[in-house]
């Protein structure tokens, strides 16, 4: 059996298989939003120390034990202990995480075909033009007045934006929550209020509410602030006005004609969005599709296929990317963009986004479930694995900057909000893109390609995690393994490609669970399964592991960096991963501890 089992066709291949395993729709798709909301800087700081920290002694990890046993992760665990061994769990945690994501990420992978092909044939052009036509319109009839107006309601609420955050902070975010809590129980006569409730006056109700004394504090608390919360507002519009005062007539015209056409282009570009959400058929071809080419790479092989394809695509991907990058590089905005991706910024940052930061990180790198470990067992020479971790981390994380230092530059120099959340490269890039106008439209088809092959390259080590496991167990043929496993992500793909429409057959789901299908699934994976892998992967790596095989694997290594791996695989990875656990089952708040511990 040993013989037969195939190999990267070198080291430089490994590490181009396992960075295009680690580099996805994670990179350049939601680390650049959450960096956003998270308002860059400190954001930025805390992720890398999570990937240095965490990730890269994990990742090491689970190059260790694939190449120790020679086997993917279910079987690997039974060769290393010699027996049939409880950790197979562990395998079959990671598989099962690796089909749930696939079924999503397909999703997701043939939105941005459908997304290049769109900019391919230029769908934004009558878009463009009913835009172009109306603000014209817009800019004869529109009084000077009325146009001075928004542009100086928008300023203000960019104004105001980090003094009312200073203000929140005053107050626990307990406070605010019960605060909020108050409010709805106050304005809300729902069905759940019993009859005798809507009776009340509003005064009785209130009366009601406040006499739970925690309420009583945060609503007295929450009121105190008022007066300062309006007088930041009142502030930031008067420097707005300031501001605004300072423009020509001219200037004003111009501006808030832009502001107009963006908000045009925008409802356009959303509407477009949702009108593809909805679809579940245009979906779910996209999805198959996609599928279909990554089961064909997957079928060729590991040296034939996996590595073959990545030689290719790798490349080509990093120079679409730093093509864009240059392109980004020549806007105004640039500079704005660098300074929000790396200038520390406390204001937007809570401890609830270190959290998020950690699970970003194992997302990202492709840690948890074991595609590593799948991976790694291709590898027959012991090369350095730290060596190779360092590269595999290196280039997720360079790739990940990147993204935010070509998309910000166009998100900045259009107007659009870099805190837009998951809709950033589906809704707000399209519209920058149509801004441009017709060389948009080739930066679009760029820059989609580039995100359909930054999945297709993860897709592909997510589905060998689960078809490694028919041959290495059931000794089935690679062509029948992964026509079945490719078989049943689809069929799973396509319900999720149907989940965001009306009418889905699991639609009570939503109420269930208070998320739908496809976050639902997004949720447990990347919040539970691959934390959880990653922890016991960790403990596994660092306890247990026989040490005459560990020491096998660490034998080129030096010294002392086998004997800092060892530190951090013991105490800080484990730790991490379970302080990022206890806040998620609510053992505590995260940002209410550190308002406690700061005040
Ligand atoms: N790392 C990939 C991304 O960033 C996703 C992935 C997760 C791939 C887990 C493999 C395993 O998009």
């Amino acid at each position: 059996m040993a013989e037969s089992r195939s190999h990267w066709g070198s080291r430089f291949g490994f590490i181009l298989a396992a960075s295009g395993s680690a580099v996805g729709l994670g990179n350049i798709w939601k680390f650049p939003y959450i960096t956003g909301t998270n308002g860059g800087g400190w954001f930025v700081l805390i992720y890398l120390a999570c990937i240095i920290f965490v990730g890269l002694p994990i990742l090491a990890a689970e190059i260790m034990i694939g190449r120790s046993a020679q086997k993917q992760p279910v079987v690997a665990f039974e060769v290393l202990q010699g027996k049939k061994t409880g950790w197979s769990l562990l395998g079959w945690l990671g598989m099962i995480a690796a089909f749930v994501i696939a079924t999503y990420y397909i999703v997701v992978a043939g939105w941005t075909m459908d997304y290049t092909l769109k900019h391919l044939v230029d769908f934004s052009k009558p878009v463009r033009a009913v835009a172009i036509e109306k603000s014209l319109e817009y800019q004869a009839n529109e009084s000077l007045e009325a146009m001075k107006l928004t542009l100086i309601e928008d300023r203000a609420d960019t104004l105001a934006k980090p003094l009312l955050a200073e203000i929140e902070n005053r107050l626990p975010p307990s406070a605010w929550r019960l605060h909020r809590e108050f409010e709805d129980a106050l304005n809300q006569d729902g069905l759940d209020q019993p009859a005798s409730w809507k009776k009340n006056t509003l005064e009785e109700k209130r009366r009601n509410l406040l006499i739970n004394p925690a309420m009583a504090q945060a609503v007295a608390q929450v009121e105190s602030l008022q007066g300062a919360l309006a007088e930041a507002r009142s502030t930031a519009k008067s420097e707005a006005t300031t501001e605004i005062d300072t423009l020509s007539a001219d200037e004003i015209r111009i501006q808030a004609t832009t502001k107009f056409r963006y908000g045009l282009i925008g409802d356009a570009m959303t509407a477009k969005f949702m009108a593809l959400l909805e679809d579940g058929w245009t979906s779910t071809f996209w999805a198959v599709l996609f599928m279909a080419l990554t089961m064909a790479i997957v079928a060729s092989g590991v040296g034939h296929g996996i590595e073959a394809a990545c030689r290719v695509l790798m490349p080509v991907l990093l120079a679409m990317m730093v093509g864009l990058v240059i392109y980004a590089a020549t806007l105004p905005s640039f500079g704005e963009a660098l300074s929000f991706v790396f200038k520390p910024n406390a204001h937007a940052l809570k401890p609830s986004g270190v959290l998020e930061a950690l699970g970003h990180a194992f997302f990202s790198l492709g840690i948890g479930l074991g595609a590593i470990i799948t991976y790694g067992s291709y590898q027959k020479s012991k090369g350095r694995l730290f060596g190779e971790s360092a590269w595999i981390a290196g280039l997720d994380t360079g790739v990940a900057l990147l993204a935010c230092m070509m998309m910000f530059p166009i998100i900045f120099a259009f107007g659009q909000d870099p805190g837009a959340g998951p809709g950033l490269v589906f809704i707000s890039m399209p519209l920058a893109f149509a801004e441009i106008g017709s060389g948009g439209i080739v930066l679009g088809a760029i820059f989609f390609c580039l995100l359909s092959f930054a999945a297709i390259t993860s897709a592909i080590s997510l589905l060998e995690v689960c078809t490694s496991y028919l041959i290495d167990r059931w000794g089935w043929s690679r062509g029948r393994s992964t026509l079945v496993i490719g078989l049943m992500i689809s069929f799973i793909g396509a319900i999720v490609a149907f989940s965001s429409g009306e009418g889905f057959v699991f639609s009570s789901w939503t109420s269930g669970f208070g998320m739908n299908y496809f976050d639902t699934l997004d949720f447990l994976a990347s919040n539970w399964m691959l934390p959880l892998g990653g922890l016991f992967i960790a403990i596994y790596a660092g306890w247990f592991l026989p040490k005459r095989l560990r020491d096998a694997e660490v034998a080129d290594e030096h010294p002392v960096m086998y004997a800092i791996w060892l530190f951090l695989i013991r105490l800080i990875a484990p730790a991490m991963v379970i302080v990022v656990l206890a806040q998620k089952i609510g053992l505590f708040d995260a940002n209410e501890a550190l308002y406690n511990i700061v005040h």
